[in-house]
């Protein structure tokens, strides 16, 4: 099976080939260094903003992105203004602004959600997070952060370190950073939230070196990159459980010493507690400026998309299993009953086509 290829939409960073990410990146350097060549690349086009999800980075930066290549943006950011409050599907709501749009960008709380609208969008569809599973343009913004801050996507070691098990951003910059040779991982977190399996198992399946530790001040000192990320708050079954975790990670000055001195610090935002204010000021902190990164790298995806430069991958791989339903509870298809299933693999152990969990058949 091989169906839903007709446009270039943007699910999971690694149903593209490395090249295509490299071309992305290339494009955002050449806008970085002259955004005005670009002011009129997408004038008369529309891009519809979808958040059904709280955001400042990811939504305004593409905002900002679709204005400063000459094009205009619609869209809702606040799902309670929109039909969605009176009981809407995903599917509907995303079929008629795909038909109004000429590319679409979606943030929504459940995973696989995103993969579901473009499963019947009328243009393509950049996923800007689906709950905790994946955040592919966070990982865009990040490798060019790395990239145009380190000067290389190989050989570096990276500590991840917070809310490993709801961090999509983190999900996504793995399986990203595993397609560049020689690179090691140090997951730093509690036992609670530890990395999912499915992402442990890229992190195997590829052969690569990876460590799970609980003491950042352990960690820090062989680093070349820190990730910090927040506590996901609204990701935990009760404020109770949140409460147990939250503080358990604090970057601050004195950490900061222990640190090599060309190590940087980046973070996806926004930050609750996890960094201290007073590292702002030191210079490897890199996570404002990763931000601005974040906006080139979605110029030059839009562009990119809309140019139709690339070869769109396939939405599903798997084959459908109607009678099958996803162990995850919080997968779309359990949310929203008329998606059809779809599963990879033969064995016992089956895949979702949607969250990427195991299911056992
Ligand atoms: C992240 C997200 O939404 O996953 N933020 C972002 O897009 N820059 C990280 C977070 O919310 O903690």
């Amino acid at each position: 099976m091989n169906s839903y290829t007709k446009y270039i939409n943007l699910i999971d960073l690694n149903d593209y080939p490395v090249s295509w990410w490299d071309q992305l990146l290339e494009l955002g350097h050449e806008i970085r260094l002259s955004p005005e060549k670009f002011s009129d690349s997408c004038k008369g086009k529309i891009m519809g903003t979808l958040f059904y999800e709280p955001s400042t980075r990811t939504q305004m930066s593409f905002q900002t992105a679709m204005l400063r290549l000459g094009g205009t943006v619609i869209g809702f950011d606040n799902p309670a203004t929109s039909s969605v409050a009176k009981g809407e599907n995903i599917k509907d709501t995303t079929k008629i602004v795909s038909s109004y749009a000429d590319i679409m960008v979606m943030r929504h709380p459940v995973a696989g959600s995103v993969k579901a609208a473009a499963l019947t969008a009328d243009c393509p569809v950049i996923n800007a997070g689906d709950g905790g599973h994946l955040h592919p343009t966070q990982t865009l913004t990040d490798l060019m952060t790395l990239k145009e801050e380190k000067g290389s996507l190989q050989d570096l070691t990276i500590g991840l370190c917070g809310d490993l098990k709801n961090g999509r951003t983190v999900h996504s910059l793995i399986k990203a950073m595993t397609c560049y040779k020689g690179n090691r991982f140090v997951l730093i977190s509690t036992p609670e939230l530890a990395l999912p399996m499915y992402i442990k198992d890229v992190l195997s399946a590829g052969g690569f070196e990876y460590k799970e530790v609980t003491s950042l001040e352990e960690a820090i000192g062989s680093l070349d990159v820190l990730y910090m990320t927040r506590i996901q708050r609204e990701r935990f079954p009760s404020e109770e459980d949140y409460q147990a975790q939250k503080g358990s990670y604090i970057l601050d000055r004195r950490k900061m010493l222990m640190a090599k001195k060309d190590m940087i610090v980046l973070h996806p935002l926004p930050r609750v507690d996890e960094i201290a204010i007073e590292v702002d000021s030191d210079s490897r902190a890199m996570y404002f400026k990763q931000a601005k990164y974040g906006m080139y790298i979605r110029m030059s995806l839009i562009l990119t998309i809309l140019n139709k430069n690339g070869v769109p991958a396939p939405l599903i791989c798997g084959r459908p299993l109607p009678a099958v339903r996803c162990s995850n509870p919080g997968c779309i298809t359990n949310h929203e009953e008329y998606l059809p299933r779809y599963f990879i693999g033969s064995g016992d152990t089956v895949i979702c086509e949607y969250c990427d969990e195991r299911t056992l058949l």
